[in-house]
């Protein structure tokens, strides 16, 4: 089997900590012993670029026990998390094509690797193997049937290529499905985007002011959990409808241009280009850290970042000290790439069990409507959200009140008024 990994000592670390992932993943161990006799994707085989983290090895064994075969490429140059890519090719005979700090030729080598399994599904966080293989592999596109898209940035890509009418095979958008959207971009976000934060500085939050820019999914969660840990928290935004949720839940909303000089540590989550850029970086305050929660590092303006520096020194692993010809130090954590991936451990087992039972349900989605959907963005069903929501509180242990016939009744009543 071919693969390309770090270090395949860190195999034995890299399987305790996918079984300790897996102990958190209720739903979808439910889903894979569901699966485990019919094997549902026996002669599927299917190309993955995501995170490889243990939550994501959790995924890749449950579909292999549906009978997938499965090869996997890691979807950022710095989240791989080295021992699980070791344990899931001595353990689980994965072909993993990812490690930590690759450079960004060697990272689409990886994701060559993953298309030269010839996939009939692909798996997506961020939309670069997709848009791969419509660009460099135009043959495979008469093999692939069907694809699935794991973030906001992603789906936003792969919207614009069906609108461009270049989307050439159907993709289901499991970024939007609500057991998804509405708990991993913002409660997992949330904690780990502070804790990429925390591990690289070790800063206190209580009584800093922290500047989220961005209040969608992902900066409502890192907004929330900057708050409870003490902060205060300025939000910036390009949407009225979202800057008028930030102010009714209580927080300062302003420009970028005011924040700027205001902040102590900065947070962009808005999947958009350079919302932190020169101007801002001239008026931030010395010792101001600067991070990207965001998909892709180009929040934050690097270039800028660069130009308006003298010097830069690695001050402790993920912390580069930006040294400014104005005196000041600027603190840039994981080379502005998603924080909490990157210094960090991503998103915890528990929310991500809920984003990849939808990826799981999803996959089986296109192998059962196999040449029966268009080549747009399909959303995750109704009933699929509503699966994964039932099984997840099942498995927490939450029971909930059910209508009675009087009560549906009522409900879809117009004529009992006052
Ligand atoms: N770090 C992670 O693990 C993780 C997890 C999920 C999503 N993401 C990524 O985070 C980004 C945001 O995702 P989301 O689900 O919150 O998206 P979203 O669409 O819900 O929210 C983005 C918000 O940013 C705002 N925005 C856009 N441009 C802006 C600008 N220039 N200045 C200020 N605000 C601006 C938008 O109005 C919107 O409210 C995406 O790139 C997504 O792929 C990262």
């Amino acid at each position: 089997m071919k693969y390309k990994v770090k270090d395949m000592n860190l195999a034995e670390q890299g399987r305790l900590n996918i079984e300790l992932a897996e102990s958190r993943m209720p739903v979808l161990s439910y889903l894979r012993k569901k699966y485990d006799n019919e094997k549902p994707l026996k002669g599927i085989s299917i190309g993955g670029c995501l995170h490889v983290t243990k939550e994501t090895a959790v995924l890749i064994r449950a579909l292999k026990a549906a009978g997938a075969e499965v090869a996997w490429s890691g979807c950022n140059p710095l989240s791989t998390q080295d021992d699980v890519a070791a344990a899931l090719v001595k353990y689980y005979e994965v072909p993993v094509f990812a490690w930590r700090g690759l450079s960004n030729h060697e990272y689409y080598d990886c994701i060559d690797e993953v298309l030269n399994s010839l996939p009939d599904i692909t798996m997506d966080d961020g939309a670069d193997l997709i848009i791969r293989i419509h660009e460099n592999y135009c043959s495979l596109l008469k093999k692939v049937f069907g694809g699935t898209e794991e973030t906001t940035t992603g789906v936003h890509r792969l919207r614009a290529m069906a609108t461009a009418g270049k989307l050439h095979y159907p993709i289901v958008a499991v970024n939007d499905a609500e057991t998804k959207w509405d708990f991993d971009n913002i409660y997992g976000t949330g904690q780990s985007t502070l804790d990429g934060i925390i591990r690289s500085t070790n800063v206190l939050l209580a009584g800093k002011t922290v500047v989220v820019a961005g209040y969608g999914h992902c900066g409502k969660g890192v907004a929330m959990r900057a708050r409870g840990m003490g902060a205060n928290v300025i939000v910036t935004e390009v949407d009225p409808m979202q800057a008028l949720k930030a102010t009714m839940d209580g927080y300062r909303v302003m420009p970028m241009d005011g924040a700027a000089p205001q902040g102590n540590i900065f947070v962009t989550a808005t999947g958009c280009k350079e919302v932190i850029k020169r101007q801002h970086l001239r008026k931030m305050k010395d010792g101001t850290i600067l991070s990207n929660t965001g998909h892709f590092n180009v929040e934050i303006s690097l270039r800028d970042l660069e130009e308006l520096a003298k010097e830069k020194k690695e001050v402790r692993p993920n912390v580069m000290e930006y040294f400014l010809c104005s005196g000041k130090k600027l603190y840039l954590l994981a080379e502005g790439r998603l924080v909490n991936l990157a210094a960090a451990e991503g998103h915890p087992s528990e929310v991500m069990d809920m984003s990849f039972a939808n990826q799981f349900l999803s996959v089986l989605y296109l192998v059962q409507n196999k040449g029966r959907l268009n080549n747009r963005v399909h959303d995750v069903s109704r009933e699929q959200d509503a699966e994964v929501a039932v099984i997840k509180l099942n498995t927490l242990g939450v029971d909930i009140d059910r209508l009675t016939r009087e009560q549906q009744r009522y409900l879809k009543d117009y004529t009992s008024g006052t």
